[in-house]
């Protein structure tokens, strides 16, 4: 069905700040982030606006495809921390590749790369003509954290991840869940007040109840995946790698556990980077591949959760 992943890339700002570093700025320590989260270090953008990160993804991974981007039919970006909310993420990498096609934005939080996947898919299907699409998680959460916050201001990280996909056989099945509602996680925008405007607004960072997050995340990754073994038939065997959204490593394990299956078959590379929401799957991804643990032929489930609430997973052949 549909689509093939012809290639990766992934950006992430230089800067490095690590827990220590953060024990300057917040009551928190190496210890608790290390063990409760899973992680050591992300990095935050100094200079780069998110586009720009998105843009340096998406052009390595045309690089990675060999794939001019003249030559794509369309740009589908995601992001939560774009520096505009119009012109798109989407039309920002467009003009920032030097690319012509048609470009669109779409925002499902952390699980937005699942749903770039979705929509990539039903582009494809759509227009018989497109031979290839560009998928783009680019993100600079750093921007939109309350850093008095050490409850969220420890998780999160700066980057972004994109994939080229070519019309072909790779896309195997999908679930795309949402249960609507802003009590859980919520990143209000910045709107300015008319002089009719009577309500009081949320600051425009990230809001979560983070234990409420952590059980619906453990439970829609097992309920996902279950989904897609069952109905395609498989077992865990079957699947050479899950790669799932980077929120928390205990997360990961959780599911693992509720699963019965080991951590080994989930690539983390959370330490490093934190959670950089619609980048993460795209940038574990990529790191999975550069790897060279990954396999032409390889079954693949992608899965990932967040602010919607919204879930989504995929079982892809690579
Ligand atoms: O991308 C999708 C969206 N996000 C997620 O998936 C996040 C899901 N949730 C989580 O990952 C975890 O719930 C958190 C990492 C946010 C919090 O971890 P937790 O194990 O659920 O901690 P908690 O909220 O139950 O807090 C335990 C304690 C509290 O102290 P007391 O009340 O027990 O004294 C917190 O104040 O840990 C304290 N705490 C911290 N201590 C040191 C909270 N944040 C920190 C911190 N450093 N940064």
């Amino acid at each position: 069905m549909s689509f093939r992943i012809i290639g990766t890339g992934m950006y992430v700002p230089p800067k490095a700040v690590t827990n220590d570093d953060l024990a300057q700025i917040v009551d928190t320590n190496d210890e608790w982030i290390s063990k409760r989260v899973g992680v050591k270090e992300r990095r935050v953008s100094e200079t780069e606006f998110t586009s720009e990160m998105g843009a340096k993804a998406a052009q390595a991974a045309l690089d990675d495809a060999g794939v001019k981007a003249q030559d794509l039919d369309m740009i589908l970006a995601a992001s939560v921390s774009g520096e505009t909310v119009s012109p798109s993420m989407a039309c920002m990498v467009q003009h920032r590749l030097g690319a012509t096609c048609p470009a669109m934005e779409l925002n499902a939080a952390c699980a937005a790369f699942l749903y770039l996947l979705e929509t990539a898919a039903a582009f494809f299907a759509l227009h018989k003509d497109y031979k290839r699409i560009l998928v783009v998680g680019c993100e600079r959460m750093s921007g939109i954290l309350d850093w008095t916050d050490r409850s969220t201001c420890v998780i999160f990280g700066d980057g972004s991840g994109a994939a080229v996909l070519e019309r072909g056989e790779g896309y195997l099945d999908s679930v795309i869940t949402v249960k609507g509602g802003d009590d859980v996680i919520k990143i209000p925008h910045f709107l300015g007040c008319s002089p009719f405007f009577k309500t009081e607004q949320d600051t425009p960072y990230i809001h979560m109840k983070g234990q409420e997050t952590f059980k619906y995340a453990v439970t829609a990754i097992a309920q996902d995946i279950t989904t897609l073994l069952e109905r395609n038939h498989l077992t865990i065997d079957d699947i050479a790698w899950i790669v799932p959204h980077q929120a928390n490593k205990r997360i990961i394990d959780f599911a693992c556990h509720k699963l019965g299956i080991s951590t080994e078959k989930m690539f983390v590379n959370i330490e490093k980077y934190g959670n950089t929401s619609s980048a993460s799957v795209p940038m574990a991804l990529h790191e999975l591949k550069e790897s060279g643990k990954l396999q032409r032929g390889d079954k693949v489930i992608l899965c990932a959760f967040g602010g919607g609430l919204s879930n989504a997973a995929c079982l892809i052949e690579y």
